[in-house]
């Protein structure tokens, strides 16, 4: 998520609480991806447990931890599309096929560009 700050903003280190001003005019981006794999948010950042989402688990973390749609004013418009449009596409699979993950193929590698591909395909 890239912005430019209206105004300064202090960050203050948790270690040292030596705190840094950036100025207003800046151009920063935060990484959604680091975010999510954040240990002081999530356990075991890199295991796939979908118990993370429970009611009572997403209410033990700040807000603003999981923003796969970014927040704010310029957050993503195409949010609510893409959440009903991937549930229509799994449940049309799964009426049909069984999924499995296939051991042989390559293991999937992380290609970061705009959006996160995998280099090595995803075989299923
Ligand atoms: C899983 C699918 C999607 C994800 C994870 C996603 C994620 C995001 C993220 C992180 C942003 C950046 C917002 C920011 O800078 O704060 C964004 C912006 C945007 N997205 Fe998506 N998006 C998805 C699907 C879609 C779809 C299906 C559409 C359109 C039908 C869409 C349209 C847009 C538009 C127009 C913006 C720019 C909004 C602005 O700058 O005001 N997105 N999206």
């Amino acid at each position: 998520m890239g912005r430019q700050l209206e105004e300064p903003l202090k960050i203050i280190e948790k270690c040292s609480e030596r705190v840094s001003t950036i100025p207003a005019g800046t151009n920063v981006s935060t990484s959604i991806f680091m975010l999510h794999r954040h240990e002081n948010f999530w356990e075991n950042p890199t295991v796939f447990n979908p118990e993370r989402f429970t009611k009572e688990n997403i209410a033990k973390r700040p807000a603003f931890a999981y923003v796969p749609f970014s927040a704010g004013s310029r957050n993503c418009i195409g949010q609510n599309f893409a959440m009903n449009e991937m549930k229509i596409c799994l449940a049309q699979v799964i009426r049909k096929l069984r999924l499995y993950i296939d051991g042989d193929s390559p293991v999937p590698k992380m290609l970061p560009r705009i959006i996160l591909q995998s280099e090595s395909g995803i075989f299923i």
